[in-house]
């Protein structure tokens, strides 16, 4: 397996980056993962729209330009023979000696790595449905900026793996339902009408989301971005999440409590299929 760090390609094992790397000191930076079809990026461009969105959220220059960016992408594909995979980005300010103020002419280091992805074992987890736990959403009021500052993130999706569940349902103060852990989280309520929270407040613009929207939009399914309760969700006819990882996953089991019959939803396992069938 290869990475690609600053400028060259390093067998995985060999690639590091300095200890005074501004990522591993202050989680200054930010990341992007890329889901890849029969060696193809999924939604290339929403990635590249939003890091430059992160990017220039934490005023870090972009490391080279697209044209060239796409370059190095397919390279790492190529150079780690991925057909069905994904590839994870990360750029950071850069290299300084510790100080929080940022640092004057350092350039931002850049980091590419990808991974095979087994399709046929994430369908049947997808025919299974996942369990998961609420947990409450204490992470910082810029979730729409994509950082690798993960700790509460990494810390919830720990609880669900000790309590048997694979992720998190993210909940704010007053009961709704943020997201997930790395995905955001739907319901599908007792209209028949899916409901997902608005990008107004403090969640990641999933790309998986909006990928899901327009797909929505050639359906006569409805969709609200309208926050829901714990309550409504475990109500719900189905619950689902989306990420560049899972896709579409349902949901079939909250904190110990089954979600309707216990099975993935219709409405989640077709939007399932039509993702995957307009990614590839
Ligand atoms: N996470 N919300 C959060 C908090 C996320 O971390 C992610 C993705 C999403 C979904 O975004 P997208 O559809 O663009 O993947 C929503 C990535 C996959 C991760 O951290 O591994």
């Amino acid at each position: 397996r290869f990475a690609y760090v600053d400028g060259r390609y390093i067998r995985h094992g060999d690639a590091c980056v300095h200890i005074e790397d501004r990522g591993y000191q202050f989680a200054d930076a930010v990341y992007e993962v890329w889901s890849v079809f029969d060696g193809r990026l999924a939604d290339t461009q929403g990635h590249l729209d939003r890091l430059d969105r992160s990017l220039k959220s934490l005023r870090i220059n972009a490391p080279m330009s697209r044209a060239a960016l796409m370059v190095v992408l397919y390279e790492v594909i190529r150079r780690n023979r991925i057909k069905e995979g994904m590839v994870y980005l990360q750029v950071s300010r850069g290299v300084a000696a510790r100080d929080h103020f940022f640092p004057a002419g350092v350039k931002p280091t850049l980091v590419i790595t990808a991974r095979a992805v087994d399709r046929e074992a994430a369908a049947v987890k997808a025919r299974m449905g996942i369990k998961v736990i609420t947990q409450p959403d204490i992470r910082w009021g810029r979730c729409d900026i994509k950082t690798v500052g993960l700790l509460p993130n990494v810390l919830a999706k720990q609880a669900a793996k000790d309590a048997g569940a694979s992720d998190v349902l993210f909940v704010d103060k007053d009961d709704f339902i943020t997201e997930g852990g790395s995905a955001n989280a739907y319901i599908v309520d007792d209209a028949g009408v899916i409901r997902t929270r608005s990008l107004k407040s403090n969640i990641l613009a999933g790309i998986t989301r909006a990928q899901l929207l327009k797909i929505l939009k050639t359906t006569d399914i409805e969709l609200r971005e309208e926050a829901f309760t714990v309550a409504e969700t475990l109500a719900a006819r189905e619950v689902f999440i989306t990420a560049a990882t899972s896709l579409v996953m349902p949901v079939v089991e909250i904190d110990g409590h089954r979600i309707a019959d216990g099975k993935p939803g219709p409405v989640a396992t077709s939007l399932r299929e039509a993702y995957i069938q307009q990614a590839t």
